[in-house]
C-alpha cells in the first residue's frame, strides 16, 4: 500500500481511508465543520491556499466531485485547473505520468484524480515531486476517500454518534468505491452494525467487508437501521449482458416508503448521487423529510476544503 503520510507523519497523500488513524479522520472531520455552510448562508472563503495550483484530472464523468473540489480549492483561495481529459494528450494516448510530468513544470502542487483503472493514483503518487500531493476523487470500484468522510459528516451531524448506529448499505456493493470507502470509515470510527444488503451477484466476495452482516432481501435487513445507505447500479463496471432490469431491480431492492417503514423511525436516507430514481429509489423517499442526500452534497465541498487545507499545509506555512 502506498505511504501516505509526510516522514513527519503529516497527511501527504489521500487516496484511500484505508490505514488512517482514527485521530487523522477525526481531525478532518473537525476540521470539515468550520466549513459546513448552513443553508442560505454565506460560504466560508479563506486565502489559505493562495498561491498553491491544484489540478482536477477526471477520467470519469463526475459532476458533485469534480464542483466541489473546484469550489473548495476556490474558496480556499486557490488556482484551480480543470483538465478536460478527453480533449487533452491523454486521449492522444500521452500516459497519465507524461500528463503529470508536464504539470509538474507548470507548478502544480495539488492533482484530483477521478481514474478507472486501479492503481493509477498510487503510481501517480509514487512518481510526484516530494512536495506535490494525489487525492483520489474516485478509483475504480476500489476507493473514494473524500466520499466518505463526507458521508460520515453527514451521518454525525443527523445523527449524533456514530458507534450506536445499526448503518445498512443497499444495492451494488460488489462494485462501489463509495461503500468501500463508506465501510473503512464507519468501521473506524467503530458504528454498532453495518449491514450490506444486495442480490446475490451484486454482494461482494466473502474476503471483503468484514464484519458486516449480510442480506439479501431488503425487508430484512432494514428492520430498525438508522441510516440507509443506497447505492447506484455501477453500470459502467459491468457488461450489458449481466446488468440487472432496473424495473425487476426497483420490484425487489427499490427503496419505497413502505419498505422505508422498517428501518427505525428517524431513519436518514442517503444517496451519493448520481440516483436513478424508479431503479434504486422512489422519488417520494429521495424527495422525503429523511433524505439527507442534499445535506451529503454541501458537506462534499465542507469535507473537500477540510482535505486540502490538511495536505498543503506545508506549502503555505
Ligand atoms: C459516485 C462515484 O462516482 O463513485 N458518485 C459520486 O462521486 N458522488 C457514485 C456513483 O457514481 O454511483
Amino acid at each position: 500500500m502506498i505511504e501516505q503520510r509526510h516522514e513527519d507523519g503529516s497527511l501527504r497523500h489521500l487516496i484511500t481511508l484505508e490505514g488512517l488513524r482514527r485521530e487523522e479522520v477525526e481531525q478532518l472531520l473537525q476540521r470539515s465543520q468550520r466549513y459546513v455552510c448552513a443553508p442560505g448562508a454565506r460560504p466560508v472563503r479563506s486565502q489559505a491556499l493562495r498561491g498553491i495550483q491544484i489540478a482536477n484530472l477526471f477520467t470519469e464523468p463526475s459532476t458533485r466531485t469534480r464542483v466541489s473540489f473546484e469550489l473548495a480549492g476556490r474558496r480556499l483561495g486557490a488556482e484551480v485547473v480543470n483538465l478536460e481529459v478527453q480533449l487533452s494528450s491523454r486521449a492522444k494516448g500521452e500516459s497519465m505520468l507524461d500528463t503529470i510530468y508536464t504539470l509538474q513544470a507548470l507548478h502544480f502542487d495539488v492533482f484530483v484524480i477521478r481514474d478507472a483503472e486501479p492503481g493509477v493514483l498510487a503510481h501517480v503518487a509514487g512518481h510526484v515531486s516530494p512536495q506535490v500531493s494525489v487525492l483520489s476523487a474516485g478509483e475504480a470500484h476500489l476507493s473514494h476517500p473524500t466520499q466518505g468522510l463526507l458521508d460520515a459528516l453527514t451521518v454525525r451531524q443527523h445523527k449524533g454518534h456514530i458507534e450506536a448506529l445499526r448503518i445498512a448499505i443497499v444495492g451494488d456493493l460488489r462494485h462501489s468505491r463509495v461503500a468501500r470507502s463508506a465501510y473503512h470509515v464507519f468501521r473506524l470510527l467503530e458504528a454498532h452494525e453495518i449491514r450490506l444488503i444486495a442480490p446475490p451477484a451484486l454482494m461482494p466476495e466473502p474476503d471483503e467487508f468484514a464484519g458486516c452482516l449480510r442480506f439479501t432481501t431488503l425487508e430484512e435487513g432494514l428492520e430498525e437501521v438508522d441510516v440507509v445507505m443506497m447505492l447506484r447500479i455501477q453500470k459502467e463496471r459491468f457488461s450489458a449482458a449481466a446488468l440487472p432490469d432496473g424495473a425487476e431491480y426497483f420490484q425487489r431492492y427499490g427503496l419505497t416508503p413502505d419498505r422505508l417503514a422498517r428501518a427505525h423511525p428517524e431513519a436518514i436516507v442517503m444517496h451519493p448521487q448520481p440516483m436513478n430514481r424508479g431503479v434504486e429509489i422512489a422519488s417520494e423517499v429521495a424527495d422525503g423529510p429523511q433524505s439527507v442526500i442534499r445535506s451529503q452534497v454541501s458537506n462534499g465541498v465542507a469535507v473537500r476544503m477540510a482535505v486540502l487545507e490538511t495536505v498543503a499545509a506545508r506549502l503555505t506555512a
